[in-house]
This record gives C-alpha cells, sequence and structure tokens, in this order.
C-alpha cells in the first residue's frame, strides 16, 4: 500500500512540475528596442514570483549569475477553454546598453527555461533589416511552420519578425496559437516578434480582439489608447514601424498617424496593417481604407506598406495618389502576402499599379533599410528567390 502511495505521490510531483514549465516564451520589441525588449511566457500553475533574469551574453550564464539583474514579471491568467486556466507572465526589461548580445532565462525558483540570447538594436548601425510574413492562419505547424524556419534560415540576422495578422484561423482557439508556437519554437526566444491584428484575431464579444491576443504577447501600448497592443509604433534605429488595427476606428487611427509621422525624424518608415490598400483576390477592394489611409500615407511619403489577408502575392510599383510615380519621384510600395496554406485567387483590379502579383504560393520576404536604399527579397517556402526590388531615397 505504502509504495502505491508513493508511486502516485510522485507522479503528482512530476506533473505540478512540468505544469510549472514556462512555455510559449516569446521576445517582443519595445518603442526603443535599443534598451529594452519585452518577453512573455506562460504556465498551469502560478508561480509565486515569476521573473526573468539577465545579463551580458558570456561563457558561462551559470557561473557569471551574480552579475545578472532580475526582472518581476506581472502576472495576469485566462481561461483558455471552458474549464482551463493558465497563467501569464510578462516582462519588460528596460536599462540595456544598445548593440549588445543579452542571455535571459525566465520562470522562478522551481522552474527555470533554458538561457536564451537575442540582441539590443544597436544605434550606430545604419542597417535595419526585419522579415515579414503574411496570414499563416492554416495548417499552421504541418505547412506554416516551414515558411517561418525556412525565413529563419534564409536570414539569422534579421532584427525582428513582423506577422501582417490572421495568425491563426480562430483567435479564440488556444490550440492554433499552440501550433504557431511550436512551428516558431525556440526563433521566437531569440528573434522579437512583432505582430499586426486579422480579422481572424477579432473573435471576442461584439467582434473585439481576441482575449488570447494580450496574454500572448507584450506589444508597445503607445497607440491610440482605444487599441491597446494592436496600434503602436516602434523606433528601430533608421525605420520607424507603425502598426495599425484595420479592425479598429480607421479615422482616429489615420488622426494618430498623421501625427506620428509629422513628429518622427527616421529616415525610413514603415506601415503595417492586415486589410490591403491595393487588394489583390477574390474580387475585394477595401475603399473606406484607402479613402482615409491613403492621403495620410502620400502626405508623409511612407515607404513601405505591407498587408495581408488576401491569400496572395502583390508588390507595386512605387505609388502616389493610386498611380505610378514617374522616373526619379518618390513613392510608397506596397506589399501583400501570405505564409500559410490558404490561397485565393487573383483578380485585375489594380493589376497596373503592380509589378508582380502570384498566386499559389507561402511566401516570407526579407526587408533591409541600408544607407540610401530599401531592399525587399521576396521568398517562396522552399528558399527560392521571387522578387527582388531596391529603391533608393
Ligand atoms: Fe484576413
Ligand atoms: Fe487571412
Amino acid at each position: 500500500m505504502k509504495l502505491i502511495i508513493s508511486f502516485w505521490v510522485f507522479l503528482l510531483c512530476i506533473s505540478l512540475l512540468a505544469q510549472s514549465e514556462p512555455e510559449r516564451i516569446i521576445l517582443n520589441l519595445t518603442e526603443t528596442p535599443s534598451n529594452s525588449i519585452a518577453v512573455t511566457w506562460r504556465n498551469y500553475v502560478k508561480s509565486s514570483q515569476p521573473r526573468t533574469q539577465i545579463l551580458q551574453a558570456s561563457v558561462s550564464p551559470v557561473k557569471d549569475l551574480s552579475l545578472s539583474a532580475s526582472y518581476n514579471a506581472d502576472t495576469d491568467s485566462v481561461l483558455i477553454d471552458s474549464v482551463n486556466i493558465v497563467y501569464t507572465y510578462s516582462v519588460v526589461i528596460s536599462d540595456l546598453v544598445p548593440g549588445k548580445k543579452y542571455a535571459y532565462r525566465v520562470g522562478d525558483a522551481d522552474s527555470w527555461s533554458e538561457w536564451n540570447h537575442f540582441s539590443t538594436a544597436d544605434t550606430e548601425f545604419e542597417n535595419t533589416r526585419f522579415t515579414y510574413f503574411g496570414d499563416v492562419q492554416n495548417d499552421i505547424l504541418s505547412q506554416g511552420s516551414r515558411v517561418i524556419r525556412e525565413a529563419y534560415k534564409t536570414s539569422p540576422n534579421s532584427a525582428f519578425f513582423l506577422f501582417g495578422g490572421d495568425l491563426v484561423t480562430d483567435g479564440l482557439d488556444d490550440s492554433l496559437w499552440g501550433e504557431l508556437f511550436e512551428s516558431g519554437g525556440w526563433i521566437f526566444r531569440t528573434m522579437p516578434v512583432i505582430a499586426a491584428a486579422g480579422n481572424h484575431e477579432y473573435r471576442g464579444p461584439d467582434n473585439s480582439i481576441t482575449k488570447l491576443w494580450r496574454p500572448t504577447f507584450t506589444f508597445p501600448e503607445n497607440g491610440v489608447d482605444l487599441l491597446p497592443e494592436t496600434c503602436y509604433k516602434i523606433k528601430y534605429n533608421n525605420v520607424l514601424i507603425i502598426i495599425l488595427d484595420s479592425k479598429g476606428p480607421l479615422d482616429l487611427q489615420a488622426e494618430w498617424l498623421d501625427k506620428t509621422l509629422a513628429e518622427s525624424s527616421a529616415k525610413w518608415k514603415v506601415i503595417c496593417f492586415h486589410y490591403p490598400v491595393y487588394s489583390i483576390a477574390r474580387g475585394r477592394d477595401n475603399t473606406e481604407l484607402r479613402e482615409i489611409m491613403l492621403p495620410v500615407i502620400d502626405k508623409h511619403e511612407v515607404d513601405l506598406v505591407l498587408n495581408g489577408h488576401d491569400h496572395a502575392f502583390g508588390r507595386t510599383f512605387p505609388l502616389r495618389n493610386n498611380e505610378l510615380v514617374h522616373t526619379g519621384e518618390r513613392g510608397t510600395i506596397y506589399l501583400t502576402s501570405v505564409a500559410g496554406t490558404k490561397q485565393y485567387e487573383l483578380n485585375s483590379t489594380f493589376k497596373k499599379l503592380h509589378e508582380v502579383m502570384m498566386d499559389n504560393l507561402q511566401a516570407f520576404h526579407i526587408i533591409e533599410f541600408s544607407g540610401d536604399s530599401m531592399e525587399i527579397l521576396s521568398y517562396g517556402a522552399d528558399g527560392e528567390l521571387i522578387d527582388s526590388i531596391k529603391a533608393d531615397k
């Protein structure tokens, strides 16, 4: 009898230990990536003192542990289905040095993650490169994961991943978010992620953002007040990145966008939101979006607009006022893409504005701002280059 009880106690201990292990660890960019970064994770047993330990990367973070700083996490909880609660933790690590590599781990005294590395933005460095994905959305683990992993192999030195919305097909389905995290695996722990919200993340009451969005990520809250963590800005060295929420009120966002762009001294300006300005598929046309946002985009000579939603790939010529710019003039490039398996047929409504339109593919894009030029390299899921453009300032 004693033996049986001991066995069950042993099993209970193993189970509690597994449930207290940090999972879904992800780095997110803050407003100022040169001196801070955000980390989010979760587990199934509430941690007593959840925190992040961090120090500059060295031969042994364990031997150098006394040099580490400790940041206490904010704790939250969320019901992920009809019965199960998870505990979520987020930390914004500040006071970092620009252009340095750091090692960090998350957890508490009972259960720590592995040590992971990341680098802060280097303010001395003129180049900024990042990787963009359209909708992952469907068959996330079975066929989307290879796109994420191929993108990492193609450009392991990208500063961050940017997702353009519809990361999952049902934002309330926790298992789909699980697939996304399994797809990103340790990459999400070492390369920061930012994302725009898509319509498939709008699954809350009254068609609001899913309750899983904010516990999953820690994005800046520096945009329109009504849209915390779905409308925000980040200055990454020479590039201002603005994330808008195409399901949110457009007039408020246009006003905020106008002010934000006017105040920015960034050399390059990039905007990302889910619905395309120039739709490429399915007879769609987001006229209201174009009417409200285009005057602001044109006024401030935004360099690049990144969209998703249409489940195909399109890249325009440089445009202004809905037309191709003349040779030597500056214009905005609009790129719409898809990373997942769901595919729509192309339509020809805006074909004349596009230099390339492709359907039936899964893609990712490496975008680099260097000196006076912006280069966009587009790849298929197999890592083959399918399109490239270089635009000079
Ligand atoms: Fe969508
Ligand atoms: Fe979609």
